[in-house]
């Protein structure tokens, strides 16, 4: 194994120089690869693969990163055998808004945390946020239009927002606190992604400190009453959660983890459910398909065993998070020199996994580019040429915590939803922008007549 050489991330990243031996597309000045990667990201990963080969070198926002392309790149970094992949340099640029959160950890300390998580993930936990969540979606969902065309991905991202007010933290809907805690969630999700990290006034990043300050203001004097009273509600769960020893966490160490897994279950389940809308608003034999599936559970509750039959679903959920990832891409920094494909990179290179591209690959998917959920069939099974395959929720140690929450979320939309009404698309399917959070250009408006 090579000397553990110690990083500091951003500090000690390699120049130019030390990765002159990586292949890569000639680098404009000052800029880099920023723009050309913002503009079409999956464009310009697909033109440098077929130009570099699955290793080639980048230059983004002034870092230079290696990409790493493929399912063996995913597989041997993700499953990280030889612990030489830090997720809290991969991840840095969240440090300022979230730090301490689960996927800023690292090796030991990360494992302990996740294990705590855990109990918060438990499957009686599940039940419970299941059945407030029915409640809640059925609420806020007679309020949206029949007759009307609105804008989806903003309704879906309110309707979230305000159902992880209740499910994630115990709060009622429409309370003055619930929209000051909304504001601040969407400001620090914005900062998370700003490319001006410094926080001058008025900027995202400013915006999203202060967000972060008064979340952690508002939770910390919510932590006493829930370590006494409990609840089932995320937060209620994270303040009692404990490891088989017994060990909790300090209040710091629940403000870091809850203000993380808010921020990781918001805007991806919302994309996801986007994306699945309008497939099924462009393929009508589909949406048939999945109302033939939802009348045939009947009119009962929407409990595990109901949720459990919706295999065309599933199918579709797995088809759109394939064609639209909500986390396109993945980052590490090599805390050690290591070899991979014929090339030594050095400690302290930040890395780049694509399991967006990766999922459009020719190679492990027949006709990519096509919404065709039957891929997943047990007698197509597409997604199991490689382990890695097919990979909207990473794998190894950081795998997704909340996949299983995210699936049950996702069903009981399209129950809910479809039980009710149909999905057209006044605009037609949307054109995506893939970076740096994917989401449809110029919105989705949509139809949802009474059925
Ligand atoms: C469709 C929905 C979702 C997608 C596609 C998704 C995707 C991902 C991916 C790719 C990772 C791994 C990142 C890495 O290895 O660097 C991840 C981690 C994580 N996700 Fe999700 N996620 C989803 C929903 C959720 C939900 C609903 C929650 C919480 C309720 C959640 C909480 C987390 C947390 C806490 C981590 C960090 C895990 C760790 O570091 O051990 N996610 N997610």
């Amino acid at each position: 194994m090579p000397p553990l050489r110690p990083f500091k991330a951003r500090s000690n990243m390699p120049t130019r120089a030390a990765l002159s031996h990586i292949p890569g597309p000639p680098t404009p000045p000052l800029i880099g690869h920023t723009l050309k990667i913002a503009r079409d990201s999956y464009g310009t990963q697909q033109d440098y693969i077929k130009r570099y080969g699955p290793v080639y070198k980048t230059k983004m926002l002034g870092v230079w990163r290696v990409n790493l392309c493929g399912p063996d790149a995913l597989q041997h970094v993700l499953l990280d055998k030889d612990k030489i992949f830090s997720s809290t340099g991969g991840w840095d640029a969240l440090r300022r808004i979230y730090p301490g959160g689960l996927i800023l950890q690292d090796f030991d300390k990360h494992r302990q945390d996740r294990r705590i998580l855990t109990a918060a993930f438990r499957a009686s936990a599940i039940r419970d946020y299941r059945m407030r969540m029915g409640e809640i979606m059925l609420d806020l969902l007679q309020h949206w239009p029949k007759d009307a065309p609105f804008d989806f991905y903003e309704a879906i991202k309110d309707l979230t927002l305000r159902m992880g007010g209740a499910v994630f933290m115990g709060l009622p809907l429409d309370g003055d606190l619930a929209k000051q805690i909304n504001r601040a969630i969407t400001d620090e999700i914005r900062a998370s992604v700003t490319p001006i990290r410094t926080a001058i006034p008025f900027t995202p990043m400013w915006r999203g400190i202060r967000g972060r300050d008064f979340l952690r203001e508002t939770f910390r004097k919510m932590i006493p009453e829930r370590r006494a009273r409990g609840g089932d509600d995320f937060f209620s769960q994270m303040c009692m959660a404990k490891d088989e020893d017994g060990k909790g966490w300090s209040e710091d160490e629940i403000l870091n983890h809850f203000n993380l897994l808010i921020m990781a279950a918001h805007d991806t389940t919302a994309t996801s459910l986007t994306v699945i809308m309008a497939a099924l608003g462009t393929h009508g034999d589909w949406q048939q398909r999945l109302i033939d599936e939802v009348d045939g559970l009947g009119d009962g509750d929407l409990d595990e065993e109901a949720l459990g039959q919706m295999k065309e679903t599933d199918k579709v959920f797995r088809e759109a998070l394939r064609l639209v990832p909500p986390v396109p891409f993945i980052p590490r920094m090599a805390t050690r020199d290591f070899h991979w494909h014929g090339y030594d990179i050095p400690a302290g290179t930040s890395l780049a996994l694509n399991p967006g591209v990766t999922m459009l690959s020719p190679e492990l998917f027949s006709n990519p580019t096509q919404f065709d959920p039957d891929r997943f069939a047990p007698d197509r099974a597409e997604d199991r040429i490689h382990r890695f395959a097919w990979t909207p929720f990473g794998g190894g140690a950081h795998k997704c915590i909340g996949m299983h929450f995210a699936t049950m979320q996702v069903k009981l939309f399209i129950a809910t939803l479809l039980r009710q009404r149909r999905i057209e698309l006044p605009g037609g399917a949307p054109e995506w922008h893939r970076m740096p959070i994917p989401k449809p250009k110029g919105g989705l408006p949509v139809l949802l007549p009474a059925r």
